[in-house]
């Protein structure tokens, strides 16, 4: 799937959390959440009006990368068949919203446990010195990813958000790549430090990129957000519009993704 796509998609969800910012249509908190439970229930199916593929299993593939530089990288990989299970488990143990300004919104989002698994390819070298050789299945599980996002709503239009604030939780990681380096013993040394450090290494990786990344989200946001009043997205998410009927957000999806305790062989 195209970035730009699920680019999109994320800040239409945002537009969702901000639509019941509005007393008359929401009374925050257990509106989002009952949102949150209705989504749930729905996505191991495509969600037309949200346009959002099936969100678990997330499934793609195949897609293919090319990186040609001839110094220092050379790559081509390849993914077929991915599959990330788990996303519909998300806990909220945390969510406060405010429609007032300047008051901080936070809400933490946490995943128990994903787990992808996918056929790769990953052939080149890095700098002449290391072999990349992968081919065959990736896995990854991770256990407890939560993310905590903190922000706080201006007080003048255009709508806006400030003070974005960004943190991620990792309880345990586990990869399992195929031959991914060409020598065995760096294959497995490599595996052997993903899976001891990997929590510490990505905290480390968060910590140096945290300020790029939020500043651009936090932009990336706003732009979006300066395009609409409060009530016009509202209207959006609603659908209640001035382009005649209105179409509430899940219609046509069943909510049966959560009864796979049905009896069946
Ligand atoms: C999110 O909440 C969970 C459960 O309370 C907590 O364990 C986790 O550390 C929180 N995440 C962050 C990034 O603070
Ligand atoms: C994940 O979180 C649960 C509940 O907070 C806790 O009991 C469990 O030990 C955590 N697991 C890992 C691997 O961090």
């Amino acid at each position: 799937m195209q970035r730009a796509q699920l680019t999109s998609r994320a800040l239409l969800a945002i537009a969702i959390l901000y639509a019941c910012l509005s007393p008359a249509v929401c009374v925050y908190e257990a509106k989002i959440l009952s949102f949150l439970e209705e989504f749930r229930m729905r996505m191991c199916h495509p969600i037309p009006n949200l346009g959002l593929p099936a969100l678990d299993p997330l499934q793609f593939g195949p897609v293919a990368t090319e990186l040609n530089n001839k110094y220092l990288v050379d790559f081509t990989g390849s993914i077929d068949n991915f599959q990330l299970h788990g996303l519909s488990d998300f806990d909220v143990p945390e969510l406060s919203l405010t429609p007032v300004p300047r008051l901080k919104n936070t809400i933490n989002v946490t995943l128990p446990l994903t787990h992808f698994e996918s056929l790769y390819t990953a052939k080149g070298s890095l700098a002449y010195i290391l072999n990349l050789a992968g081919d065959g299945n990736a896995e990854t599980s991770i256990k407890n990813f939560s993310i905590l996002i903190s922000f706080r709503l201006r007080s003048v239009s255009p709508l806006a958000i400030y003070s974005l604030e960004i943190e991620l939780g990792l309880g345990e990681l586990w990869i399992n790549f195929d031959n991914l380096v060409e020598e065995e013993r760096i294959n497995d040394f490599f595996h052997a430090l993903v899976n001891e450090l990997g929590v510490e290494l990505l905290g480390d990786v968060w910590d140096y990129e945290q300020g790029t990344v939020v500043s651009k989200a936090q932009a990336a946001v706003n732009k979006f957000l300066g395009q609409f009043t409060l009530s016009e997205i509202i209207q959006i998410i609603t659908g209640g519009g001035s382009e005649g009927e209105s179409a509430p957000i899940f219609e046509g999806v069943e909510p049966d993704c959560k009864l796979e305790a049905s009896p069946t062989n």
